[in-house]
Parts: structure tokens; sequence; C-alpha cells
């Protein structure tokens, strides 16, 4: 295996979201014919896609870990077999860096005057679209959690066939983690910024056009990263962690967290007006993501992973407190709106375990679901996912996977095997990565059995640097793909 090259920043402090099993990768290959330590299941067929940060230039300034540019890493199964593939999402921005041959943007720890374009937001920061990836009528959409253009990608090729504009209807930007509803064919998102509207709520038709948007009133700009839907809501969040205006008016970008505030959950009807939405209180914290919401009994259920402390103690160099921010510590927790009373219940599911990059069986998204599918994160000053754990939240056990020392995996999407018609009938599957020998694989488990390891080891021939998002996208969706 080549040696890295290594991309460093300009401050020339070793920043550890560049280095070891952050580090990017060069090259972008397509393998097949891979070595497989036990066997891949026949009844696993579809696309395991995850993106996540690859800085391609040595960057200009100081480098963030969310700053790296898009790159979508993925194993598709078919019939017994697997194929590996990874490319680069290629945003205006990495085409214009692409002719420039380097750098032409600064990242969120520096003052982003003077970069070539922004979002419409006029954020000026690089839409690397790095963040999330997802599935919806036909291609895949991969995201940027400061809200950019969703750029389509298809499935199987990885080619990025441009900013998805939903028929020319979506105006502004599009957010991190929308959510699908498979049964409608309908996509929820928002738009978030530093100036009004703070928010925006929109669906994406089955038809691919935006069918509604709203502009929803906030005390002032905050930092949303993810949504949930119900059968017939669909649920925003207003946080009390967000950007200090007086250091981004000085172009610094400072997080606050205000204690005094309450956490406040916006329930909308799906296609909803603004003053129609329900805000419940709750206590203050931060939640980067969701794992589901139902309704039941005139209630909303609403499990989530919740960061309670989101603002580390102390101070430090600008990237000791960028990697103390970075740091997740986070709960499973499940919030109860009464719809009747407009009460909110809130309460620990799992009150000991950092877990977090939570997923679910994605046919379920909105309905009830019983099992949570989320990455342990180790205990250790950056993000390193050590294994898996299933929530029952029928019986209220779990279920942990370790991957086994300086072995780290990334976000472990439910795959239902062919046919499946229970949401445990089926496995997860993630990429895991070596510390010390600087190499990866994939690993196929049995979701009802994670304890027993994987089924499958499929060997690669490149490193998969560790990243954010994941998603699996099912073989009879592909057969409705653009290819
Ligand atoms: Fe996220």
């Amino acid at each position: 295996m080549a040696e890295p090259v290594m991309v460093m920043d300009e401050s020339g402090e070793p920043n550890p979201y560049l280095l070891g099993v952050y580090a990017p990768v060069q090259d972008e290959i397509t393998a097949e014919d891979l070595k497989v330590v036990g066997e891949i299941p026949k009844d696993l067929n579809g696309v395991y896609l995850r993106n996540g940060p690859n800085a391609r230039f040595p960057m200009k300034g100081r480098y963030h870990w969310f700053d790296g540019d898009g790159m979508v890493h993925a194993m598709h199964f078919e019939n017994g077999r697997a194929r590996y593939r990874n490319r680069y999402v290629r945003t205006r921005a990495f085409e214009a860096e692409s002719a420039a041959g380097r750098s032409l943007w600064t990242g969120v720890m520096e003052n982003p005057k003077g970069n070539p374009f922004g979002n419409t937001r006029g954020l000026g920061l690089k839409d690397s679209a790095n963040t999330d990836v997802i599935f919806h009528r036909g291609q895949v959409l991969t995201t940027w959690y400061l809200c950019g253009s969703p750029y389509g990608m298809d499935p199987l090729s990885l080619e990025t066939l441009g900013a998805e504009t939903f028929l020319d209807t979506l105006t502004g930007d599009f957010m991190a983690h929308p959510k699908v509803d498979e049964r409608t064919g309908e996509l929820f998102w928002f738009d978030y910024g530093p100036r009004r509207p703070y928010l925006r709520y929109g669906v994406v038709g089955a038809g691919g056009q935006v069918e509604h948007c709203v502009e929803l009133e906030l005390p002032g700009a905050r930092l949303p990263h993810d949504m949930a839907i119900t059968e017939n809501h669909a649920i925003l969040m207003d946080l009390p962690l967000y950007q200090d205006m007086d250091a981004a008016r000085q172009g610094r970008y400072k997080l606050t967290f205000n204690r005094e505030l309450p956490s406040r959950f916006g329930v909308i009807p799906r296609r909803g007006q603004a003053h129609e939405i329900r805000w419940f209180d709750a206590k203050p914290c931060y939640i980067y993501h969701v794992v589901n919401s139902w309704e039941e009994d005139g209630e909303i259920v609403l499990d989530v992973c919740r960061v309670g402390r989101p603002a580390p103690a102390g101070s430090g160099s600008p990237l000791a407190r960028m990697i103390s921010y970075l740091k997740l510590d986070a709960r499973m927790y499940r919030y109860r709106f009464d719809l009747r009373t407009g009460r909110t219940s809130e309460g620990f599911v799992d009150e000991d375990h950092n877990t977090e990059f939570p997923s679910m069986d994605a046919r379920l998204t909105g309905l009830r679901s019983r099992y949570a599918y989320n990455v342990s994160v180790k205990d250790a000053s950056t993000n390193l996912f050590d294994g898996l754990v299933r929530y029952d939240n029928v019986t209220g056990g779990k279920e942990t996977y370790y991957y086994g020392e300086h072995r780290y995996g990334s976000e472990a999407p439910f795959a239902p095997r062919d046919g499946a018609t229970d949401e445990e009938d089926g496995y997860l599957v993630s990429f895991v990565t070596d510390e010390r020998e600087g190499t990866s694989e994939v690993q196929v488990l049995h979701a009802a059995n994670l304890g027993a390891g994987p089924v499958a080891r499929i060997i690669l021939p490149q490193r998969v640097p560790l990243g954010f998002h994941a998603t699996w996208v099912r073989a009879d969706q592909l057969r409705g793909s653009a290819t």
C-alpha cells in the first residue's frame, strides 16, 4: 500500500483530523474480486454509501474536520459479490479548486471574507457536500451541514449529477439531514442561517418539486442539525447552542451554549403554515441526530442522541477548542410531546453509554420502530467509533459489538435482507479501519445478532478515512435509479 501524501493546513500545527485514521486518501478507485473472510450473504443486495471529509489540497488557514472536500465511499453488494468505489463529490467549489490546482477557500476556523463564493445565505464557506448521503427519486443526494446545494450522485457509478434544484423550485439552501418518507415519496427539509428568516421548512413532493415552504420565526439565529417526521407532522428544533453574533461580526466563529434557555421542539403539520407550529419546551441541551419519531396515543414520541453538556469546559488554542467541541458525548434519550396538554416529558433511554450516529430501518421513518443501531463513541480526545449498539425499545435491552483494539467503524445503517418483513431481519454494514495497519475492510453483521460478529469481512485495497454519514440503498430502489 502506497504511503499517504500528507495534506496539512497552513498553521503547521499537527491536526489529528488530518492524520492517521482521518488522513485523506489521494486516489479514486474501483475494486472488485476482493478477498473475503467468511461469506457475503446472497440475500444482501444493494449499496452501502458513506460520505465524509477528504481534504484535497493543503488548507488555506486552519483546518476543521468539517472543512474537508466531500468524498463518498461505496460498497455495492450483488448476489454474494461486492465492489468498492470512492469518488469526490464534484461541487462547484471542488471544480473551482480543481481548475486552480490549490485551495481557494478558508474553513470555519478562519474569517471567510475573501473566499470566492458561498451558499445563498452568504456564508462565504465552501459547500463541500461532505456531510450526509441520502436516497430520493432514483439518485443519491449528498448534503452539507451548514446548508448548501444538495448534489445528486449516481448510486452505482458515483458520478456527480450536479446541484439538485428540484426542477428549479428550490430557493435558498438545504440542510444536511432531510427526511424521506418512502410511502409517500416526499422529502422534508429545512434551511437555516445567521440572518432572517432564521429557519425555513419545506417539502419536496413525489413529483420532485418543492411543493411547500414556510418561514418559521425563531428568537435568533440557531444551528439546528436534524429534524424528524411522523405520519402527520414534522418536528423542528430551537436549541440553546448557537453562534455568538458579536464574534461573527468580527469574522470569528464562536459557539455559545445558553443554559438559561430551554430546548424547544416545534411540531408542525407536514404541510402546515407557520402559525400552526406548536412549541414544546424541554431542558437545555444540544442534539445532532434524531433516531426516529412517531405518533402514539395523542403524543409524539421523539428518540434522539442528546448532548447534555455541549460546551466543553476550559479554553486553549483554537485547535484545542475545535477538538473538544467536536468530541461527541451523547446519550440515547426519549421525548414525549402531549398534543392535548402541550406538556413535554423526557428521560434517558441509556444514561451510561456514549452512542451517536443512530440509524434504523429507513422504511419505518416516521412510524413506530423498535430497534435503533448506534455507533459506540470511544472515550478518546477525537471521535472514534469503536463498536455498534443495538437498542430494543420494547424490552429496553441493548446488545453491543466492539471492533477490537485500534479498529474504528462508520455509521452502520440497517440493510434489510431480500424479502424481509421484520425490522431486524437484515444486516448492518460498516467500513472498519485499523489504526495500526492503516488498512480498511467492510464488515457485515446480522442485525439481530451483533454479538456473533461479522458474517463477512471484505478486505479493501485502500484505507477508508473515518467520516460522517452513511445510507443503505436497497436493490429494489436501485432498479428505479438513473442507471
Ligand atoms: Fe449529522
